[in-house]
């Protein structure tokens, strides 16, 4: 079953706004800066956010905008936080995942060994749309010999169908 988490719909309502057709027409931008500039809020936010991942030793967050709400959360368990890069931003040996976007393509990567087997891991990001991003991160923490026990977003677009290509639980703050 999915974690159930803290409601905080309004305050999300209330400090992330949509902006429309970017970075392409039909893609409904959530900007989440205002959040970001108010502490409380932030603070209010990560909390919940730490209290949906489950038992886990270790929370994995993609450049760039999960780093920001994953290492948060780490910080709130007292647990390691591993930054998911982007390609090319790594040195020495890495394991990378090949992911569609709902605009454009990526791949990211961690260092080998960043996850140490069996270590129960949590994947923290913003936003949910195809979960292209958040499916990568599991592959990789997967290949690394990490079981992973949950996915943790501060807001999922429902109609892209991200909750569909996960198979791990998934608790989101709050669902458009
Ligand atoms: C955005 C968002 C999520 C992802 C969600 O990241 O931060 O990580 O898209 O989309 P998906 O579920 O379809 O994969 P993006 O790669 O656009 O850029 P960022 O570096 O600003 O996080
Ligand atoms: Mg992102």
């Amino acid at each position: 079953a999915d974690v159930t988490v803290p409601d905080v719909t309004d305050l999300v309502d209330r400090t992330v706004p949509v902006v429309a057709d970017w970075p392409e027409p039909g893609v409904q931008f959530r900007d989440i800066s205002p959040l970001l500039a108010d502490p409380q809020a932030f603070a209010t936010v990560a909390d919940a956010m730490a209290q949906a991942t489950g038992e886990v030793d270790l929370v994995l967050g993609v450049e760039a905008r999960g780093f920001l709400f994953g290492l948060a959360v780490a910080e709130r368990l007292g647990v390691g936080f591993v930054p998911v890069r982007k390609a090319g931003k790594l040195p020495g040996s890495t394991e990378s995942v090949s992911y569609d976007l709902e605009y454009g393509s990526a791949t990211i990567e961690v260092p080998s060994g960043a996850v140490a087997p069996g270590q129960r891991v949590a994947v923290v990001d913003d936003v949910l749309a195809t979960g292209g991003t958040l499916a990568a991160t599991v592959e990789l923490a997967r290949r690394c010999g990490g079981e992973v026990v949950s996915a943790v977003v501060l807001i999922e677009i429902e109609a892209l169908g991200g909750r569909a290509v996960l198979d791990v639980p998934l608790a989101a703050l709050r669902t458009y």
